[in-house]
């Protein structure tokens, strides 16, 4: 593919499929991972930012995706589309292998900068989700929250479902992390979104300089 997209995206390519972290291509470059509940809208997501229909699959059936996927972005910086958690209709050993590679993926890449959080807009906080942001607390992992399907919202009722979410955050934290509000319809927060990647691919290079490397 790596055809020309928005301005500030010039390409985005499909790398690889990876089945663990030790298949993963080369970390060299910044990468930022997206994560949530099955049929959430993280590949949707990973179209919207990089503006390339069909980058990433959709599909209406839930637990589409199924390995760890990159996504090179201006051959400057990865997206990953992870496979969703919470699909109801897996095995008992399918969960557990889910669980071991990502739980690895996240632990143990190196050039994981940041991970995408994605939650439904229309839905009041799941445990699952909560129990996913406490663990990647646990393990200093950084993330912020996307909200996803905001279009599926009219105004007041977006409002009252991020206060709802704000409180129950409330109760396990002392802030919010930053979040993002996002539709893959509209577009809306891709501005946002690709200007706080931007800021972390530069800290990034800092990073890098500093450690000399
Ligand atoms: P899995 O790979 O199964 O975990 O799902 P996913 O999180 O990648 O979700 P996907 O992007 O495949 O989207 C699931 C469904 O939600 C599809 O039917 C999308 O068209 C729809 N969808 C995703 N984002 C949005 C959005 O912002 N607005 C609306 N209206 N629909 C969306
Ligand atoms: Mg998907």
């Amino acid at each position: 593919m790596g055809k020309k997209a928005h301005p500030d995206i010039r390409t985005a390519t499909f790398v690889a499929s990876s089945p663990d972290i030790r298949s993963c291509p080369v970390h060299r470059l910044p990468e930022y991972a997206f994560i949530g509940r099955s049929n959430v809208g993280k590949s949707s997501l990973i179209n919207m930012l990089t503006a390339t229909k069909g980058l990433a699959k959709i599909s209406q059936t839930p637990g589409k995706t199924r390995l760890i996927n990159h996504f090179l972005v201006n051959d400057e910086w990865y997206l990953v589309d992870l496979p969703g958690y919470g699909y109801a209709r897996i095995s008992q050993s399918e969960r557990k292998k889910w669980r071991t590679m990502i739980d690895s993926y996240l632990l143990r890449r190196e050039n994981l900068v940041c991970t995408f959080i994605l939650v439904d807009s229309r839905h009041e906080p799941q445990k699952i989700d909560l129990e996913f942001m406490g663990w990647m607390s646990e393990n200093q992992l950084p993330f912020v929250i996307v909200f996803t399907k905001t279009d599926k919202l009219s105004k007041s009722k977006l409002d009252t479902a991020l206060w709802e979410y704000t409180e129950e955050m409330m109760e396990h934290w002392e802030e919010l992390p930053p979040h993002f509000l996002t539709s893959s319809q509209t577009s809306l927060g891709r501005e946002d979104i690709l200007k706080y990647i931007e800021s972390n691919n530069r800290l990034y290079a800092e990073y890098l300089d500093a450690k000399g490397s």
